[in-house]
């Protein structure tokens, strides 16, 4: 309701429990029949649609997970996060933001006729600017896609994490509207190499997660890159700030302006219906729900997302 109190308390924990997630999650539940399991990469469409997971870190790196908290599911475009911080920490961020925008977006994820027009991808969350990302990244063969793995290994401190080759397999046999933009790309100078730096992001996408990973990974943004259990060996304010300064812009690509106005934090959504969120100096929130709205984002997981910062204030505005 327009002018409620919305004053906020950063100093008192906010005692996020076990009941205020299910609770959550069992209220929105059945909004993933308002969405659809993607199916235009094949292998994606033989998920579960009313599977469901909810899971944050709390202020002190403590783990809540609700729902099915051990269905994994493929990071997706959420990966691009990770390899925008391996980039950006290897080649500057300059350098990467010569050859890409800052640009919000009122366009899909995978739109892609600014390789037309100003020769640039708009933003490293969209396809075109992710792939170009990931082909800046170190290495040959699939050395960049490793560091990508490991990073996501050691922010979640989960080492069992791997890819799946079926949904990669699955990608390189469909993607050819990511083909065209690695093609592109190459064509305009902003891309050196083979398909194999294609094939790099392409499995970046097939990474196995839960959403108590994706948490994790929230977490490790909203505090300058500490992990969860309070190691820094990647503490860096500078890159914390330029990620989640992305995800707020285009992390939920043309709904990330309406999406700001209802949550208001920064968050990344994947085409595997994971979400992962940061808010800043306090928690990371993950959700998974495969079933997705016509932005390509979890329908169900945006909606338990906006009842748990409605219920806190956690929004930044
Ligand atoms: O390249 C693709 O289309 C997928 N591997 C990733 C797209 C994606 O996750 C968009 N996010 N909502």
């Amino acid at each position: 309701v327009y002018g409620q109190n919305t004053s906020k308390n950063s100093s008192k924990s906010l005692q996020i429990n076990e009941k205020t997630l299910s609770d959550i999650l069992e209220k929105n539940k059945a909004f993933y029949k308002e969405g659809k399991v993607a199916d235009y990469i094949p292998e994606l469409g033989k998920m579960q649609a009313d599977k469901i997971a909810f899971s944050v870190v709390n202020e002190n790196g403590k783990v809540i997970n609700v729902g099915d908290v051990n269905q994994k599911f493929t990071i997706q475009s959420i990966s691009k996060i990770i390899a925008l911080m391996i980039a950006v920490t290897e080649k500057g961020e300059k350098n990467v933001f010569s050859k890409m925008g800052y640009f919000g977006t009122d366009k899909p994820f995978n739109h892609y006729a600014n390789l037309e027009t100003t020769g640039k991808p708009l933003n490293p969350m969209m396809n075109a600017g992710a792939i170009l990302t990931t082909s800046m990244i170190e290495g040959e063969g699939d050395i960049p896609f490793k560091k990508i793995l490991e990073m996501v290994r050691y922010i979640t401190k989960n080492n069992s994490i791997d890819y799946s080759k079926s949904v990669y397999n699955s990608e390189k046999e469909t993607g050819n509207k990511n083909r065209g933009m690695f093609y592109l790309m190459k064509n305009n100078g902003l891309i050196e190499g083979d398909e194999e730096k294609l094939n790099n992001y392409f499995k970046q996408c097939s990474i196995e997660v839960t959403a108590e990973d994706l948490a994790k990974i929230g977490y490790f943004f909203a505090h300058q890159c500490t992990r969860f259990d309070g190691d820094t060996t990647y503490k860096n304010a500078e890159i914390s700030q330029l990620i989640q300064s992305q995800m707020l812009t285009a992390g939920m690509y043309e709904f990330s302006g309406e999406y700001s106005r209802t949550v208001g934090l920064p968050s990344k959504s994947g085409v595997g219906g994971g979400i992962t969120v940061s808010v800043a100096n306090k928690i990371g929130i993950g959700v998974f729900s495969p079933a997705l709205d016509e932005h390509g984002n979890s329908a169900a997981g945006y909606h338990m997302i906006l009842d748990l910062v409605k219920q806190y204030n956690l929004s930044l505005f």
